[in-house]
């Protein structure tokens, strides 16, 4: 599946220019600058397909990539970005909620925790969302490759404490790289049981 092109089909910033969805979606969600857009092109093996930059705030509307026409990926605006204005915030968060909560086509929910950074309060308002919408999410850790692998035992067992409550959690928390390539193998052969055959 991941061997075939990924490609761009669909930008909104409102959910009123959203169809119904054919196909199975899975989207990925996390703080600003978190590597949701990094972690999607390492996925689809594209260096330049979601735009991704050292600041955050980068990605600003619901971007639809389809794989070979039996899956797709969503790359979300991210959470928890300060410096927008706090209309603008609003409303990307009241398009991502929505968007979350109501969309029988979305499979899953990669919600994406930086290894370097504290669990933050928004991740947490975004855990008890998932869980309250039923929606199943799966916890990948990102930029592993910048942490020490005893630095990043201890983060996994922190996060695993958070994770093991949380009814619409998978139990399995990923650790992934889109630099070095780590857990991305692992990831793919995930989604791919999602797609169509
Ligand atoms: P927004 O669109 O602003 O919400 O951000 P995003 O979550 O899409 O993050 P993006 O993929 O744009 O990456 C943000 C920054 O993190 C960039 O400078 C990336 O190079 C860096 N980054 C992403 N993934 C990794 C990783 O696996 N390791 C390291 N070291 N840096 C990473
Ligand atoms: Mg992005």
């Amino acid at each position: 599946l991941f061997a075939s092109e990924c490609k761009f089909f669909l930008g909104i910033q409102d959910l009123k220019q959203l169809g119904e969805g054919q196909l199975p979606e899975i989207a990925f969600s996390g703080r600003s600058n978190v590597g949701k857009s990094s972690l999607l092109n390492a996925l689809a093996g594209q260096n330049f397909l979601a735009r991704t930059s050292s600041r955050p705030g980068r990605t600003q509307q619901l971007n639809f990539f389809s794989l070979a026409n039996r899956l797709v990926l969503v790359d979300m605006p991210g959470y928890g970005y300060a410096e927008a204005s706090k209309k603008v915030k609003e409303s990307w968060q009241n398009t991502m909620f929505t968007f979350l909560r109501a969309r029988p086509v979305l499979k899953r929910v990669l919600l994406l925790l930086d290894a370097r950074i504290e669990v933050k309060q928004n991740d947490l308002q975004m855990i008890d969302l998932l869980n309250r919408a039923a929606v199943s999410f799966q916890v990948i850790l990102t930029k592993c490759d910048s942490l020490s692998q005893p630095a990043l035992v201890a983060k996994t067992g922190e996060v695993n404490k958070i994770v093991a409550k949380q009814p619409a959690a998978y139990p399995h928390i990923m650790l992934t790289s889109s630099k070095s390539g780590q857990g991305i193998d692992e990831l793919r052969a995930q989604l791919a049981q999602l797609a169509i055959p």
